[in-house]
């Protein structure tokens, strides 16, 4: 049987009166790409919120490789291996590229600021190898050749693929990606779906994806979550959704064929 990565059991997440979700069951097993699909408001991003700590289920539980976090801190999660990109990039815009994958490593975090790592000459070497890392998340994305650019002046396609860099150097395993594709235009996407599918199989990082572009998600996922307001209303592979008539009616309306 495959093995359970994260497992939500009857989680809520109420807002005031607002139940943004509600007693949602969601697993993420080993190995897969697991999408995240609903119509704007369904509470795909408070998902990822609750996943990664920023807000605390009102009830439910959140096991991650069998540990409940519930109410672990943010920081915590990214040091068990769940990192995540937001819907609005969160890029220092005036540092390099490099500098950006730089201050999200997980050795560089957890040590505090990188001059206090470089003031001292015994972990020049360190410092070294945690350039060559960063490096190398960089070159899985196709950043390497842009390291000394200013992350603002990337085109928006490749701001992304940078967020993506900074979340794999915390050293994640499981990876969740809010909207990677918003803005891309063909050939962006067809290289976003490319790297994501290289995380998975050849990295073996479970990726979770939030996304609108319906045939990104059909072509890319082993798995699809629909949410609509804040229920899950369907759970199954990418032909199952497709032709479910709930998923239908509720999300995919005329872009799929009767
Ligand atoms: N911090 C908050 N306080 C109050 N309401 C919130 C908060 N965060 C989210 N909501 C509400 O919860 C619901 C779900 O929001 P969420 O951002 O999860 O939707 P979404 O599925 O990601 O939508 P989109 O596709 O537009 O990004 C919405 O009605 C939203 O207004
Ligand atoms: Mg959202």
């Amino acid at each position: 049987m495959m093995e359970n990565v994260l497992e939500l059991e009857r989680v809520s997440v109420k807002f005031g009166g607002l139940v943004a979700l509600n007693e949602v069951d969601l697993t993420v097993r080993r190995g897969e790409i697991l999408s995240i699909i609903g119509p704007n408001g369904a509470g795909k991003t408070t998902l990822f919120n609750i996943m990664t700590g920023i807000y605390t289920p009102t009830s439910g539980q959140i096991r991650y490789k069998n540990q409940l976090i519930n109410k672990l801190k943010p920081y915590k999660r990214v040091g068990l291996g769940i990192a995540r990109t937001f819907q609005n990039t969160r890029l220092l815009k005036n540092m390099t590229v490099l500098e950006n994958v730089l201050v999200a490593h997980k050795e560089v975090n957890t040590e505090g600021v990188f001059a206090s790592i470089l003031a001292r000459s015994s972990l020049k070497q360190k410092r070294q190898a945690i350039v060559q890392e960063c490096m190398e998340k960089l070159e899985i994305v196709g950043l390497a050749d842009k390291a000394d650019q200013l992350a603002g002046s990337l085109p928006y396609g490749e701001q992304r693929l940078l967020e993506i860099a900074r979340a794999l150097a915390t050293g994640c395993e499981l990876l969740l990606l809010d909207e990677p594709a918003a803005g891309m235009n063909q050939t962006e996407k067809r290289e976003l779906i490319k790297k994501i599918l290289q995380l998975s199989k050849q990295y073996h990082i479970e990726v979770l994806l939030i996304e609108h572009d319906i045939q990104m998600i059909m072509e890319i996922s082993d798995r699809i979550v629909v949410l609509n307001y804040g229920q899950k209303i369907a759970e199954g592979t990418p032909s199952e959704i497709q032709n479910d008539p709930l998923v239908i009616q509720a999300y995919l309306g005329g872009e799929v064929e009767a």
